[in-house]
């Protein structure tokens, strides 16, 4: 391996504010057996790093402290017992941590290939919010064409990825967002409804844009009193997965709705998976949904990009809350 033993990284040495982001040396991670070594050209910014940075995140075991959840670059040497992918090849990749740095040890099966025509800014935009919306939407929700999906959050990183791959596999769409700014973008981005849940209960407008008809899934990333709305407005069978909880983990719930609609409330959380259960995902991923870039159904939604070393600036641009889209690092 002809890589320098030592890189930049942003490692914050105590949880705090934006300001704890500054870039530090660290040694080049080895890739250990199975793993591959990425030189990181582009880091993306999920609002799990901002909870991370305040140190509110359950850090699974093991996970690196260097930040960062997505990456793309270039595989510059690869562990024991890699056959793919290979050195030289281009991949955005999955990781439990370590991104926002010049290199990161990534399992072989969480890299994908970089779909056809992509930046690396935009490849490294895509894996945390695909795999989160594919598994959450497809698997546990198991929405199916014609189905109606309700997504708060329509413009988060989330959000746009989810109003995308609804769309392209034949789902209506109806998201919640902050303004009317926001809706409006969610609409340009292929979103059949967008409702402004300042504006109004949102769901007494999602069942009226609805036809008086409930929904058939909720991604539901608010929680708290978000919770039972939520409940009361999906249709009989429908499906109500929970991804985060802006509004707090507790919810008050009303089981004969659940009893008598004959609900399934779910939710998940990607990072402390197994290696192979990500690397499933990743494989049903390029074999599924990658291809649908090339078509033009499917594409990167970037907000704004920022130097590595301007991750702080990232960061308040993300808590400010009024990107649309993903925020991605350029790693030099
Ligand atoms: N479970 C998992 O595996 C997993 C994986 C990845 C991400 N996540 C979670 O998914 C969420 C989105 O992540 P991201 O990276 O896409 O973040 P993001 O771009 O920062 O988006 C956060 C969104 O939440 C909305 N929001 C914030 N506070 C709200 C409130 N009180 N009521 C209603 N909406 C509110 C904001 O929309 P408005 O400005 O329009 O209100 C914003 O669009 C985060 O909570 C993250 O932790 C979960």
């Amino acid at each position: 391996m002809t890589e320098p033993s030592t890189m930049l990284a942003i490692d914050p040495a105590a949880p705090g504010g934006p300001e704890v982001l500054v870039p530090v040396e660290r040694p080049v991670p080895t890739p250990e057996p199975g793993e591959v070594l990425v030189r990181v050209r582009a880091a993306g910014v999920n609002r799990p790093d901002v909870l991370q940075r305040m140190g509110l995140y359950p850090m699974p075991p093991n996970a690196p402290t260097i930040m960062g959840l997505e990456i793309a670059g270039e595989i510059v040497a690869v562990g024991q017992g890699v056959a793919r992918p290979e050195v030289g090849d281009k991949v955005c990749a999955l990781l439990a941590g370590g991104g926002y740095a010049q290199y990161a040890a990534v399992p072989a099966g969480q890299c994908l290939p970089i779909p056809q025509g992509l930046s690396f800014v935009e490849a490294a935009s895509l894996p945390e919010t695909y795999f989160t919306v594919w598994s959450n939407l497809f698997e546990r929700a198991f929405a199916t064409e014609g189905d109606t999906v309700l997504v708060h959050g329509g413009t988060s990183g989330i959000g746009v990825t989810a109003i995308l791959l609804a769309k392209a596999f034949g789902l209506r769409v109806i998201v919640t967002c902050g303004s009317d700014e926001k809706c409006a973008a969610a609409r340009a981005l292929g979103a059949d409804v967008a409702i402004n849940y300042n504006a109004g209960d949102f769901a007494e407008l999602a069942r009226e844009a609805n036809g008086g008809r409930g929904v058939d899934v909720v991604l539901d990333m608010v929680g708290g009193d978000y919770v039972p709305k939520n409940i009361a407005l999906l249709a009989d069978e429908g499906r109500h997965v929970s991804i985060a909880f802006q509004r707090g983990p507790r919810a008050d719930l009303d089981l004969s709705q659940v009893m008598r609609k004959r609900l399934i409330l779910s939710g998940s959380m990607l990072r402390p998976r197994t290696v192979a259960y990500k690397s499933a995902l990743a494989d049903s991923l390029v074999r599924d949904v990658w291809p649908l870039f090339a078509q033009g159904k499917l594409r990167a939604i970037i907000d704004s990009t920022f130097p590595l070393a301007d991750a702080a600036e990232a960061h308040r641009r993300m808590e400010a809350g009024e990107h649309v889209g993903k925020i991605v690092l350029e790693v030099p």
